[in-house]
């Protein structure tokens, strides 16, 4: 606030004494011109009786001068006035929300400014934009770190549980129990490794190993993976791959139908189930596409942020959708979510060959 009121300080001192000078030096100027023009020519001044009387001003040229001086002065602080308070007040504003941000209160916002196309108001709205992104990033923080301690929270307690009855003898060892201890390790596991995808696709270091690969029969070594869990639960699978060697990371595109395919298992009900690879105007898509329920308009686009889960969700982490989107953005692609023809939902990944 000090800065700011030091500045207006300045700007009208500045004016009033740039308006002070002006008519100084006018005045002074007018008064040398006559001088010397009596010097040269003083039969230019018939009325001249003496010389002395011409170098002092007459009482009413003194008052002249004065007033001439003091509207000059009201004029400069006036417009010096008018000129400090649109760029003080602002510079005010974003300083005391400076101020609070840097204590902790990332809600705030600068007021704003009469003049919305000055560059005084261009920094309160730069500001305020600033402000609201690192609110933002705050809450995703918050959010994540909840997220994340809630997630790994259930296998765990879960894993205590049965191991703590293992060892006071509550349970009795059997290949069924280690089956389930040995799924919830898998399940940190899987966990753990998508959050570190994640981390490492947010700081743009996801590393791909891309090749000219065989889409065939990546898709087709997937399938035959899931197929039976699918069959078992009454989806019938077809394939239709249209390309031929694509380039692109064959361990991540994998990895990304797996999870495509897993979505549709835990959370479509069972019917046809149509796995597409096209080539479309320079772009390779990857398309699954279920027969329903669907995933709801107002929730398509918000489904691939992480732990975003919709009315369906079993005992998925909200991880799946974020991963085949960050696979998708690394391949310089994206993945979209629409309503298939099927009845139920269409996931398009697709990426540049
Ligand atoms: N094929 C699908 N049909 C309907 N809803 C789906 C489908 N795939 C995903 N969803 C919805 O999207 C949400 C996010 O999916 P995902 O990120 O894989 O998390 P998760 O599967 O762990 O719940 C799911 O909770 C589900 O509600
Ligand atoms: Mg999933």
């Amino acid at each position: 606030m000090r800065e700011a009121g030091s500045l207006s300080r300045r700007i009208i001192r500045s004016m009033v004494s740039l308006a002070l000078v002006t008519t100084l030096l006018s005045l002074l100027g007018s008064y040398a011109f006559y001088a010397v023009w009596f010097l040269l020519s003083p039969g230019s001044f018939p009325d001249a009786d003496s010389a002395g009387s011409y170098w002092l001003p007459t009482p009413l040229e003194w008052g002249w001068m004065a007033l001439t001086i003091a509207v000059a002065l009201g004029a400069a602080l006036l417009f010096a006035l008018k000129l400090s308070k649109p760029i003080v007040a602002p510079l005010n504003a974003v300083a005391e929300s400076l101020r609070q941000v840097a204590q902790g209160n990332l809600s705030v916002r600068a007021g704003g400014d009469e003049n919305p196309h000055g560059e005084a108001a261009q920094l309160v709205r730069d500001f305020n934009a600033m402000a609201e992104r690192l609110e933002r990033m705050d809450h995703e923080r918050r959010f994540w770190n909840a997220a994340i301690a809630h997630e790994l929270r259930t296998p765990v307690t879960v894993l205590r549980g049965r191991l703590q009855g293992l060892t006071e003898g509550v349970f009795e060892p059997s290949p069924a129990l280690f089956c389930s201890l040995l799924t919830q390790v898998e399940g940190l596991g899987r966990l753990i490794e998508d959050l570190r995808l994640l981390g490492l696709a947010e700081n743009g270091r996801l590393e791909l190993r891309q090749e000219l690969t065989d889409l065939e029969a990546e898709v087709t070594a997937v399938v035959r993976a899931i197929e039976p869990s699918l069959q078992e639960a009454g989806f019938t699978v077809s394939c239709h791959v249209d390309a031929q060697q694509v380039l692109c990371d064959p361990v991540r595109m994998r990895q990304a139908l797996l999870a495509l395919l897993e979505n549709a298992l835990r959370h479509a009900v069972p019917g046809p189930l149509r796995i597409q690879v096209r080539i479309l105007g320079g772009n390779c898509h990857l398309l699954v596409e279920d027969c329903g329920p669907g995933v709801p308009d107002t929730l398509a686009a918000q489904i691939f942020e992480a732990f975003q889960r919709g009315a369906s969700h079993g005992h998925g982490s909200g991880l799946g959708l974020a991963v085949v989107q960050a696979i998708a953005r690394a391949h310089g692609g994206d993945v979209i979510c629409r309503p298939s023809m099927l009845g139920g939902t269409a996931f398009d990944l697709c990426w540049p060959v």
